[in-house]
């Protein structure tokens, strides 16, 4: 599939938009600085996928985070703004993700993953 490009611009503080790339739905959400500041302050310890959300963002794009936005476990469409860490919560099986799409609470093996993107300017992305 092409690359896609995405402007960020008209996307509010707060706010999660649907895109898709090459075929896949993909999350591109506006955090706020609560929102990324409780991202980073997770311990590893506590994740059941350990990564860093500085592992899973853009250098000094912290705030914009990009993850494919299907279920680790069967493939549903998570509810953003849901649930006790502030991220996802799904529908079907009751896992859940935090503010860096970390998966908290299982069934769900694994973090929602982030695709291949860049940033183009401070408003746009290219995803692909
Ligand atoms: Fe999400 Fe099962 S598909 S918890």
């Amino acid at each position: 599939g092409a690359p896609i490009e995405v402007d960020l611009a008209p996307i509010q503080e707060g706010q999660i938009i649907n895109v898709f790339w090459r075929g896949k739905l993909i999350f591109v959400r506006n955090r706020s600085e609560k929102e990324v500041k409780e991202a980073d302050a997770v311990k590893m310890s506590e994740l059941i996928d350990p990564q860093a959300d500085s592992a899973r963002v853009k250098k000094g794009h912290e705030k914009w985070l990009v993850v494919y936005g299907n279920c680790t476990h069967l493939g549903c469409v998570p509810i953003g703004h849901s649930g006790p860490y502030d991220g996802w919560f799904c529908p079907c099986h009751g896992s859940l993700y935090d503010t860096s799409g970390r998966v908290r609470r299982g069934p769900a093996p694994t973090n929602l993953p982030v695709p291949p993107y860049a940033f183009q300017s401070d408003t746009k992305i290219r995803i692909g």
